[in-house]
């Protein structure tokens, strides 16, 4: 049985973070346990790049498999040619407008970078996060950091550290608590490795800011066909970022009509029914709201920023008040829609199309 450890909690302070704690969690790293840390997108947890049993581990305790390779984090633009060989101009050009940010680029890999963190690919994903907790931990450790988001394999990503606590506590030595994430989406993911470049996750930077540098960037091909099976036959297949309650996503112009009458049905079947809704649709619900049903604000639709930092939490808030269902509607697809729309989906375990 693997042993339990002491997980431990420390705040720190986000735009000024103490050294102090910054060095105690570097000396962590070195020694090769895993500290969970803030970025502007999610929490992440972090491991020394060059440390493959450290690596290892970061798998285990998520219960990730081995073929998902990590983003490795470094503190600045200098650092990236020793994560990273043959980088193209592009990738400086990006960087220089996107980092520190949430922009994950696909380059190909250094050879002192080990097999487990790009999963025996010859590619690295590499990033420079915009946090100041986050950007003190690299630099006191020395080493860039890999880390995939701090969460459980499968569960919606850590926002706050109380997210990363209920899903790690016992299994890792430190999260460092600097509040809520801004963004509250991961990052986009951008393979440089192929031409035109191609997004194969939408995340913090959204398309069309992407296509402002690079007009002909694509999107990953199979992502519209993922997104077409999930429409017909969701299926488990391609199920991330999940909550524990299936959760039931409504699209189409009368998606509040269906979303209120699928809410009122399983209330009616004594369910304990959650709906995420965005703020100008609360009014429309509240009749139900009144019976007993839960609800989760989004923010407004028009603040589609709002929107992406309250998803997760929004997820984590009904399994918590141990719904059967929860209820929520597709926003648009434009900029962090776009992200929006990815997670839900791969979150659903069904679409209705009203
Ligand atoms: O915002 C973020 O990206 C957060 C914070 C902590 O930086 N990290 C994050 O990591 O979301 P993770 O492991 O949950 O997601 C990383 C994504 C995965 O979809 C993985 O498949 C992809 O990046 N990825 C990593 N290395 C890759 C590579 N060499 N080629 C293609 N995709 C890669
Ligand atoms: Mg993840």
């Amino acid at each position: 049985m693997k042993q339990r450890i002491d997980t431990q909690i420390v705040p720190v302070n986000k735009k000024s973070p103490d050294r102090k704690i910054l060095d105690a969690a570097s000396i962590l790293i070195k020694e090769g346990h895993l500290v969970a840390f803030p970025t502007e997108t999610v929490y992440g947890l972090g491991a020394d790049v060059f440390n493959a049993k450290a690596i290892q581990s970061i798998f285990s305790v998520k219960k990730r498999p081995s073929t998902d390779p990590l983003i490795v984090h470094i503190e600045c633009i200098n650092a990236l040619t020793a994560v990273a060989i043959n980088i193209p101009e592009l990738a400086y050009e990006l960087a220089s407008r996107f980092w520190p940010g949430p922009l994950t680029l696909i380059l190909e890999k250094h050879p002192k970078i080990p097999l487990e963190v790009t999963a025996g690919g010859a590619s690295v994903a590499v990033r420079i996060p915009d946090h100041q907790t986050a950007l003190m931990l690299i630099k006191s450790s020395g080493c860039p950091i890999a880390a995939p988001s701090a969460n459980r394999f499968s569960k919606p990503s850590p926002t706050q550290a109380h997210h990363v606590w209920n899903d790690l506590n016992g299994k890792i030595a430190l999260i460092l608590d600097s509040g809520p994430t801004d963004i509250g989406l991961e990052s986009t993911v951008l393979d440089l490795q192929q031409s035109p470049p191609c997004v194969l996750r939408p995340g913090g930077i959204s398309f069309e800011e992407l296509q402002s540098i690079i007009p002909d960037v694509q999107m990953r091909k199979s992502y519209l066909t993922e997104k077409k099976q999930t429409q017909i036959s969701p299926g488990q297949l391609f199920k991330h970022y999940s909550p524990n309650a299936p959760l039931i996503l409504f699209r189409g112009q009368t998606y509040k009509h269906a979303m209120y009458a699928h809410m009122e049905n399983l209330m009616k079947k004594q369910q304990c029914v959650g709906a995420m809704l965005v703020e100008e649709d609360i009014a429309f619900f509240q009749k139900l709201i009144q019976m007993g049903g839960l609800f989760e604000n989004l923010g407004s639709i028009n603040r589609l920023h709002d929107v992406a930092k309250n998803l997760f939490t929004c997820m984590r808030n009904l399994d918590s008040a141990n719904v059967d269902a929860i209820l929520v509607c597709m926003p648009p697809e434009n900029e962090l829609g776009l992200a929006i729309n990815d997670r839900l989906v791969r979150a659903a375990t069904d679409v209705v199309c009203a």
